[in-house]
């Protein structure tokens, strides 16, 4: 059963910027996707179209009654509350939680990303990484079926990193649908069904990463993740 369905879509912005070209692809419940792209590809755009928080230029989306829930490349955007446990919260309660639930809900969104010790902060002062933590907190918090993570590891260190694909994996066991935006294929292509890759915004290829890794995906801004750091030599890209 499919749970998103992107239609000849295409972006074109009042500059004249051509964001989106003629995207079509579509996503089953249940399935994990990747999306790649280098910056500026339209990977955000996209997001922002799947979520209807813009309008395509042409084309249409389909997301048959599932609600998007999104977490966002900017994190400071997303923070809504003045410490992560208000926050968190927030969301919560907008899915119909009360009292002793909430409370338990909220404090276990914080667990799994790591940041109970932060829940009474002054949230605006939580680190780039503590705050990408925060936005991931308040998506688990509201049980979405279909869920979009544009950059999730941003700023994150490697524990951080190791558990934010904890929650994508445990999503994925709960058979939830999940996009993931990100050039930062190395820490999260294992868990992927479907594997597109976006270039100056047109889809250049999508398939199962398996398929993908074959691909000269530097052609595309997107450094192949297959490659070795065995040597001092090999750290640099340049
Ligand atoms: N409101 C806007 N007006 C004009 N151009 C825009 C607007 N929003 C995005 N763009 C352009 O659309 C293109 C795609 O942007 P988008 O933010 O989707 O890239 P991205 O793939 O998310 O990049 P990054 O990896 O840097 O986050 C870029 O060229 C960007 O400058
Ligand atoms: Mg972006």
């Amino acid at each position: 059963m499919k749970a998103l369905e992107v239609t000849g879509v295409s972006k074109i912005f009042a500059d004249k910027t051509i964001a989106l070209e003629d995207i079509s692809f579509s996503i089953d419940q249940g399935e994990f996707c990747v999306i790649a792209g280098s910056n500026g590809s339209g990977k955000s755009v996209l997001m922002s179209l799947i979520a209807g928080l813009d309008e395509p230029t042409g084309g249409s989306v389909n997301l048959f009654g599932n609600s998007a829930g999104l977490v966002f490349q900017d994190a400071d955007s997303q923070i809504l509350g003045e410490t992560p446990e208000e926050d968190v919260a927030f969301g919560a309660k907008n899915f119909g939680l009360k009292k002793e639930a909430l409370e338990a809900c909220v404090k276990s969104s914080l667990e799994q990303t790591g940041l109970l010790h932060k829940r009474s902060a002054y949230a605006r002062t939580l680190s780039g990484g503590e705050k990408r933590r925060l936005a991931v907190s308040g998506i688990l918090a509201t049980n979405r079926s279909l869920i979009i993570f544009d950059e999730p590891f941003a700023n994150l260190d490697w524990p951080g990193v190791r558990q934010v694909c904890a929650v994508l994996k445990k999503l994925k066991d709960e058979k939830k649908t999940i996009i993931v935006l990100t050039h930062e294929l190395e820490k999260i292509l294992a868990l992927a069904d479907k594997f597109i890759v976006l270039d100056k915004g047109k889809i250049r290829f999508e398939g199962t990463p398996q398929e993908g890794l074959r691909q000269n995906l530097e052609q595309w801004s997107i450094k192949n993740p297959a490659a070795h750091y065995s040597t001092l030599e090999d750290m640099l890209w340049l």
